[in-house]
């Protein structure tokens, strides 16, 4: 069973995310995500519309959010916290590099956000940039992404990703791990075989529905 996530970033309006739905729900048909789990990450702005037109084609998919809050609900403003995305997520991406390198978000906040996270019963994406950093606490999937292959188009070597997760494995043999960075349709191939890699977190390649498809077709 491969998971492939797709991460839209700061990426799509409402109305480009009812564009995309309506294509993507035309092309994509049960054959295709037959043993695969595929997870569609909106910016929040765009998550409530995705979930009601994911209903509305009723699309073998689920969603996640891209972030959560690190406090509950309360007063916190800008914040959205993880009961809130609980409505209309089954997932959520904590951690990723870009929240780190802009946000300067740091590891005890990535720690109060996985314990929000899974209080609120979401299944939780951590992402890590290499197999020295903090994977002791309890999340679904761990998304290995090396800074350098991120929407760079250079992903990392097969060989240096099988390394790197197989010691990520054997710290937290439970999580399931993807591999993200510079996956596309045309170099998917490469990394299906690599030990301990279950599925890809996705880019820049989720961002056209025909692509899209085109790469959870290959996995
Ligand atoms: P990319 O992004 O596929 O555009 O490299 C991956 C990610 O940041 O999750």
């Amino acid at each position: 069973m491969k998971t492939i996530i797709g991460n839209w970033k700061s990426h799509k309006t409402n109305k480009e995310t009812e564009e995309y739905f309506e294509i993507f729900s035309k092309k994509l048909s049960n054959s295709i995500t037959k043993d695969k789990k595929v997870i569609i990450s909106p910016a929040f702005t765009s998550l409530k519309t995705a979930f009601d037109l994911v209903k509305k084609y009723n699309l073998p998919i689920e969603l996640a959010s891209q972030n959560i809050s690190s406090f509950p609900q309360g007063a916190y403003t800008g914040e959205i916290a993880a009961t809130q995305v609980k409505e209309i997520a089954t997932h959520c991406i904590i951690g990723h590099s870009e929240r780190k390198r802009y946000l300067k978000e740091n590891t005890q906040q990535i720690e109060n956000k996985i314990k929000e996270a899974r209080d609120a019963g979401l299944k939780i994406v951590l992402c890590v940039q290499n197999e020295h950093e903090d994977t002791s606490n309890e999340v679904d999937y761990i998304a290995y992404e090396p800074p350098s292959a991120i929407g760079s188009g250079e992903p990392d070597d097969p060989k240096h990703i099988e390394k790197v997760c197989s010691y990520i494995h054997e710290k937290a043999p439970k999580p399931t791990i993807l591999y993200g960075g510079s996956v596309d349709e045309k170099n998917v191939k490469e990394f299906l075989a690599v030990e301990h890699i279950s599925g890809f977190l996705i880019g820049g390649a989720s961002l056209d529905p025909q692509s899209f498809i085109n790469l959870i077709q290959k996995c």
